[in-house]
């Protein structure tokens, strides 16, 4: 195992009423609060009015950036800056999915950066300070909460890009499993399939680390436990809270550290949603099947077999190569169960822009788990569709 900081400072509040704790973390850190929020889901739902209460309560005012969209933007990154800025919020209450944690985490900096956002989202060195941004979570799905990331799209060059700071990680982060029961199906599996990716693309690196990795097999399991039954009894509390948690876990750096990581699947899914606007789980869905088939080879299939037999319960065989197949095979199986597509085609994609696409995500791909150049990210679109 590589030598690693551990240092995770996010504060959690996890389960039933849990929201109450706003009411003392916002005041820590000012008299004014921006809530960031998606299309309106937070107001069906009551969760909205919930906060607006305590914060009243506690005698915080607030201005809102609403309207935050599925892979947030660019143009909304900045159209919250401005509102901050005018109003002088001192603190950023997110309220939503990875959408809205990441969008506040780039207005956070943004605020505190005198130039174009996209300019720190490109290069992250960039990132000096943030104000301090609190995540309330309303879906499983990105871990964003309790990690340092945010996922940007510039719809004007068609790129979308994770770009990494500490000083944007959240300092506490609410979660009530309850908020989850309103999640659409189709949105419920697609953060499962997000969830079960951050877990791989940690567990397939070439340094070995046993602990890391048996924590891994063990969130994927929860997965394939609970996500069913979210689909099932979507306001069955303990598979929501099952799915919560390991959503946090499977990125919150924990199965990463000791290992040298770099992640390969979400590269080639990111170039979909930025030119597609698909859903990021299910583009992780289509492809990570076909990601498998294509880096199976000699020196990765002993992995892809322990991956087989510890969480698929693929049975042990003189065969590495056939434990493996049928542990992708498993794996499709049950994504296709989820409700999820397995055709790029099936979401309207075609080859037109599998080039530009394969050019720009081999770019982030450097260090990979089995190195990939555009050809051979071409081939993966080609193989998805
Ligand atoms: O916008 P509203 O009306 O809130 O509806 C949302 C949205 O339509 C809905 N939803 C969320 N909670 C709900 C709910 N509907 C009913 N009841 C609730 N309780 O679900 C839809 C999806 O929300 P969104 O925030 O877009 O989903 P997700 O959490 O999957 O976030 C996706 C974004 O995060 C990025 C993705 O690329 C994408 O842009 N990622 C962020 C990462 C990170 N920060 O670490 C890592 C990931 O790999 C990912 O790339
Ligand atoms: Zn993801």
């Amino acid at each position: 195992m590589d030598n690693f900081v551990y240092d995770i400072p996010t504060k959690v509040f996890f389960g039933r009423g849990q929201l109450a704790a706003l009411a003392n973390l916002v005041p820590q850190y000012g008299k004014k609060a921006m809530l960031v929020y998606g299309g309106g889901s937070i107001k069906r739902n009551g969760i909205y009015g919930n906060i607006c209460m305590l914060l009243e309560q506690a005698g915080i005012s607030h201005v809102d950036l609403s309207g935050v969209e599925p892979n947030p933007s660019l143009d909304t990154v900045n159209r919250g800056i401005a509102i901050c800025r005018r109003e002088q919020a001192d603190v950023i209450v997110a309220v939503g999915g990875g959408s809205s944690i990441d969008c506040a985490k780039a207005v956070a900096v943004g605020t505190c950066y005198d130039g174009d956002p996209w300019d720190f989202v490109v290069d992250p060195s960039r990132m000096k300070a943030a104000l301090p941004v609190i995540a309330v979570v309303t879906i499983a799905a990105t871990g964003s909460e309790m990690d340092h990331i945010a996922v940007i799209t510039n719809n004007r060059t068609q790129e979308k890009i994770g770009t990494r700071s500490q000083v944007m990680r959240p300092r506490a982060a609410i979660l009530d499993p309850t908020f989850t029961f309103t999640v659409p199906a189709y949105q419920t599996a697609c953060g499962t399939a997000d969830i079960m990716s951050h877990v791989l693309e940690s567990y397939f690196s070439n340094t070995e680390a046993f602990l890391q990795d048996r924590a891994a097999e063990a969130l994927l399991k929860t997965c394939i436990e609970f996500g069913p039954r979210a689909l099932t009894n979507p306001e069955n509390y303990e598979a929501r809270a099952n799915l919560m948690w390991a959503a946090s876990w499977a990125i919150n750096d924990f199965l990463k550290v000791g290992k040298s990581v770099q992640w390969s699947v979400h590269p080639i899914e990111h170039q979909l949603s930025a030119v597609y606007n698909i859903t990021h789980g299910a583009g992780l869905a289509i492809l990570t099947p076909h990601w498998m088939e294509y880096v199976l080879n000699d020196r990765t299939v002993h992995k892809f077999a322990r991956l087989a037999v510890n969480v698929w319960l693929v049975p042990e065989l003189s065969d590495e190569y056939a434990m493996a197949r049928e542990g992708i095979a498993r794996l499709k199986t049950f994504l296709k169960e989820l409700g999820l597509q397995e055709r790029l085609s099936e979401l309207q994609i075609d080859e037109t822009h599998f080039q530009e696409m394969a050019i720009k995500a081999a770019a982030q791909l450097k260090g990979s788990y089995v190195p990939l150049n555009a050809e051979n990210i071409k081939k993966i679109y080609q193989a998805s569709l």
